[in-house]
Parts: C-alpha cells; structure tokens; sequence
C-alpha cells in the first residue's frame, strides 16, 4: 500500500513544497488547510503527477475540525504513516503596541493547532504500532529577537515541546521530528525582500524529505544560520541585548 501522508499548512509555501515534491513518488496525500480552493487544485496537480490527494479544509486552531480532518484521512486510506505540520502564521509583537490577542492568535495556531493533531495522532499511531509526526518551528526558536518575540515564543514552545515528548514515545515506535528552518521564500517571507541565507521553497521541500528519510530528529537549515542561532542563543543576556538593541530589528516572523 502506497504510504499515506497528512501535511498542515499544505496551500502555500513549505507545506505545498511538500506535496508537490511527493506526488509523483505515489504517495496518498490528505492535505490540510484553510483555502479550500487553494487546496482543491493542488489535489488535481497531486493526481495528475501519479499521486492520490484528499483536500481537508481545516482550521488547525479549531479542534473540533481538525479532528474531522484526521478522521476523514482515516475513512480514506485507514491510516496515516508521516505527518508534516506546517500550518503556521507570523507577525509582529512589538512591544510599543503590545496586543495579548495578537499573541493568542499566534499560540492558537503554531502551537495549540500542532497540539491538537498530536492528540488526533498520539492515540493512531499507536494503534497502528508506529509512524513519524514532524513539525516546523523555527531558527527563531533559539532566542526572542525585537519585534518578533510572540513568534519566537511559539517556535520555542513548540521545539520544546517535542523534545519533551520524543524520548517518552520512542518506545511505541512514534518518531517526532523537530523542523527549523531558516529563511525560505514564501507567502510569509515575501515582504522581507532578500534575507541572509534564504532558500526557495522546493529546495527545503527536498532537503527537509531527504533528512527526514535519513531519521534525523532535529532538522536544522542551511548550516551557516543554525550556528549563527546557536550562538545567539548562548550569548549573555548583557551582550545580547546590546546587539538586539542596536541593530534594525531581525526580521524572523
Ligand atoms: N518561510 C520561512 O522563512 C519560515 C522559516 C521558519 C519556519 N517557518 C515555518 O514554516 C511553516 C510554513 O510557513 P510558510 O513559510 O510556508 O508560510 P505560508 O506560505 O504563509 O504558509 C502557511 C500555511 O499555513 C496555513 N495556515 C495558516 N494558518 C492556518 C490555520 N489556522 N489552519 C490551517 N492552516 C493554516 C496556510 O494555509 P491557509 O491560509 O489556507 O489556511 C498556509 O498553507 C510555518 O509554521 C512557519 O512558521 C517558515
């Protein structure tokens, strides 16, 4: 049987990378998302490149929907064997103006709608004894930078999260994959213009399939950002906060 994979996020950018990047490798793809037409058409592109594709118009903060969503992958092809939570939204937090529901609204989706499919797909992989769940958070995961820390709050507490739960389910055969990309052009970067580092969309598409196919279980990228992160996140508050004050705030939502 063809391997089924549910991706969130999959009508734009990074998530519909993915499925572009896995339709003509014959993969039984449920496809998650709030833009159902957006999410109509790339079904039939899935279809036509030699691939199955189900459209599952769903808002991830909502968990009465995505559990429909989880549960309509199921009717279709009985069982899911990798999920790519991609579903996610920037902006900005800056503290001049600080809005708490401009926090919720972030928490609600890059987080509760990664924990709400994690509820859906704890108890199924079990029962199906194994599968790998893999989510995207962030570089921006490592430190809060100036103007976006609501969204570096919601990669780190995603990150954190899964390297909570990866040991714990390790034994029931559930593989958790922790994604954190720098910047990839998309919908969501297009304003930026060009960043340092940045990758288009297919190409993180495909180096994010092959370290997910080696086993990674943290999956970092490109190399040069994740050491300069590394190393933002080890710098002391003092010397940090200098920087982050002086220099234009980096744009990491
Ligand atoms: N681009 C980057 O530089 C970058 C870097 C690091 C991490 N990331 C992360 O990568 C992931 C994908 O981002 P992207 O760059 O591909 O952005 P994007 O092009 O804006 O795509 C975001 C996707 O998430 C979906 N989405 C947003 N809110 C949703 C909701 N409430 N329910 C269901 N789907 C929802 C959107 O679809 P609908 O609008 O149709 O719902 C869209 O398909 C995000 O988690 C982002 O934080 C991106």
């Amino acid at each position: 049987m063809n391997q089924v994979v549910f991706i969130t996020g999959a009508s734009s950018g990074i998530g519909y990378a993915l499925a572009k990047e896995l339709a003509p490798k014959g993969y039984a793809l449920a496809l998650a998302a709030r833009r159902a037409d957006l999410l109509d058409i790339l079904c039939e592109d899935v279809r036509r490149a030699g691939g199955d594709a189900i459209a599952l118009p769903c808002d991830v903060g909502n968990q009465t929907e995505v559990k429909q969503a989880i549960a309509d992958t199921i009717a279709r092809f009985g069982r899911i064997d990798l999920t790519i939570l991609s579903a996610g939204i920037g902006g900005p937090t800056n503290a001049a103006d600080f809005q708490a529901d401009k926090f919720q609204r972030l928490l609600q989706t890059n987080v509760l709608g990664v924990a709400f499919c994690l509820e859906e797909l704890l108890p199924l992989m079990r029962r199906q004894g194994g599968g790998t769940i893999a989510a995207i958070s962030s570089l921006a995961a490592d430190r809060g930078f100036p103007s976006s820390a609501g969204y570096c709050a919601t990669k780190a507490a995603l990150s954190t999260l899964f390297d909570g739960l990866r040991a714990e389910l390790k034994a029931a055969g559930i593989n958790l994959v922790t994604i954190e990309p720098g910047y990839v052009m998309t919908p969501m970067t297009e304003s930026f213009g060009k960043m340092p580092f940045m990758m288009q969309a297919d190409e993180a598409a495909r180096l994010i399939l092959r370290r997910l196919e080696r086993g990674d279980r943290v999956i970092r990228f490109p190399l040069v950002a994740s050491a300069f992160m590394k190393l933002m996140r080890i710098l002391p508050v003092s010397l940090f906060d200098r920087i982050a004050a002086k220099r234009r705030p980096i744009r990491v939502d």
